[in-house]
């Protein structure tokens, strides 16, 4: 405010315009990528993951756009996601490295690159290919996994049939129980070869998408308003009515059902991953649903060392939440993650060029991991341990 006292003239303008742009959140993480552009750039101009979201932002309806952005609430946990990685440092060993071995092994599987599609619902708002092309540009990167949502715009079997690469499913549990049953047999019928349970996002507030309903009502793609039959809103926080009280007896019976691996993703506190082992869970896959799920709820990357030591190598761990550079994938398999989702980058690559978006966005996290190990000195995945990382966690 105090400036306000002063004359404003040019120098001060200008000082202003600086400092209003060195505090911006985007200057953390990335340079701007359109600042010599006046037009949409084409997709062998993207440098980095982050010029993805800039393509999206410019290519779908705001509200569109926004359900892909938010967090809940107060989007704490959402912020706290990026900062997290922000105090871990790489600490590199002086080892000469020309090509890092990349391949890792999970639940039987090879993988060129220890990286997954995390499930999100809804490719079609995004693209009009949707989750084919998801499929398709992920298998066309190194055949990188995908795992359909329960929430997918196309059905899993459509999916499943655009490519021939790895395919996973994830389950929503509905409270009707042999609903639950139907789908993972169809699911494994049509191909899936892991089955991921999601038990977090019981209830969520998305302020973003009420303000968006408002400012924006019948936008196209805007999320559907359901209404009673007093022509009320229905549900306006989206909290899930035919979600089942996740019991974790249930997964015992879901266990003899499918046949393939099964995890359970939204795992936070050392505790909830020993139960999944009591109940012969294949692997425990931490996250915060991308910060979708509890606000207040820790960054996904702060818990990660105490499950791993918790679960102790009986099973793998993958992470997701926050992942934008090879670097983050580098810091969170160093603290223990055998693999890693991306949940919105593949999203900002199928909306901002379809297939070869999500191709080409998920190429450059590949080779930005295999650049922070060659920096680093880790020559395969073997060598990436916790000596690699220090912590300042608060
Ligand atoms: C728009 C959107 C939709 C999502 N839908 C689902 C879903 O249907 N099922 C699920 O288990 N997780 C869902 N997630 C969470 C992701 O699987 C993943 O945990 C999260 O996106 C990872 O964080 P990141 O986006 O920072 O990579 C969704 C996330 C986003 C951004």
């Amino acid at each position: 405010m105090l400036q306000y006292r002063y004359e404003l003239n040019r120098r001060r303008a200008l000082h202003a315009l600086a400092a209003f742009a060195a505090g911006s959140p985007l200057r953390a993480f990335q340079q701007d990528p359109f600042r010599d552009h006046s037009r949409i750039p084409a997709l062998t101009e993207m440098r980095t993951a982050l010029d993805f979201e800039a393509v999206a932002f410019v290519r779908l309806p705001r509200p569109v756009f926004d359900y892909t952005a938010y967090g809940s609430d107060s989007e704490f946990t959402l912020r706290r996601n990026r900062q997290a990685f922000d105090w871990v440092e790489l600490t590199p060993h002086a080892q000469p490295v020309r090509t890092p071995d990349t391949a890792a092994q999970l639940l039987g599987t090879k993988l060129n690159y220890p990286i997954l599609l995390s499930p999100t619902a809804g490719h079609l708002q995004l693209h009009p290919d949707g989750e084919p092309a998801t499929y398709a540009g992920a298998t066309a990167a190194a055949a990188t996994p995908m795992i359909v949502s329960n929430v997918s715009s196309v059905p899993f079997e459509k999916i499943a049939g655009a490519s021939r690469g790895p395919i996973w499913f994830q389950l929503y549990p509905r409270n009707d129980s042999e609903s639950n049953h139907e789908t993972l047999e169809r699911v494994q019928g049509a191909g899936a070869q892991a089955v991921v349970v999601t038990v977090d996002q019981q209830a969520s507030f998305f302020e973003r998408i009420l303000h968006s309903r408002h400012l924006n009502p019948g936008a196209p793609g805007g999320v559907r308003r359901r209404t009673s039959s007093r022509g009320a809103p229905r549900n306006p926080y989206r909290v899930p009515e035919d979600r089942l009280f996740y019991e974790w007896k249930l997964f015992d019976e879901w266990r003899k059902i499918v046949k393939v691996p099964l995890i359970v993703k939204g795992v936070l506190t050392p505790e909830d991953a020993k139960i999944c082992l009591e109940h012969g869970i294949d692997a425990v896959y931490v996250s915060n649903h991308g910060a979708r799920s509890l606000d207040y709820a820790p960054s996904s990357l702060e818990v990660l060392p105490d499950i791993v030591d918790a679960v102790g190598g009986r099973v793998p761990v993958i992470f997701d939440s926050g992942i934008r550079r090879g670097a983050d994938i580098l810091k969170a398999l160093a603290l223990g993650a055998s693999a890693v989702g991306l949940g919105r980058i593949a999203r900002w690559g199928l909306a901002a060029y379809g297939a070869e978006g999500v191709q080409r966005a998920l190429e450059i996290m590949q080779a930005e991991l295999k650049l922070a190990m060659m920096a680093a000195g880790c020559a395969s995945l073997k060598a990436v341990n916790r000596s690699l990382v220090r912590t300042d966690f608060p």
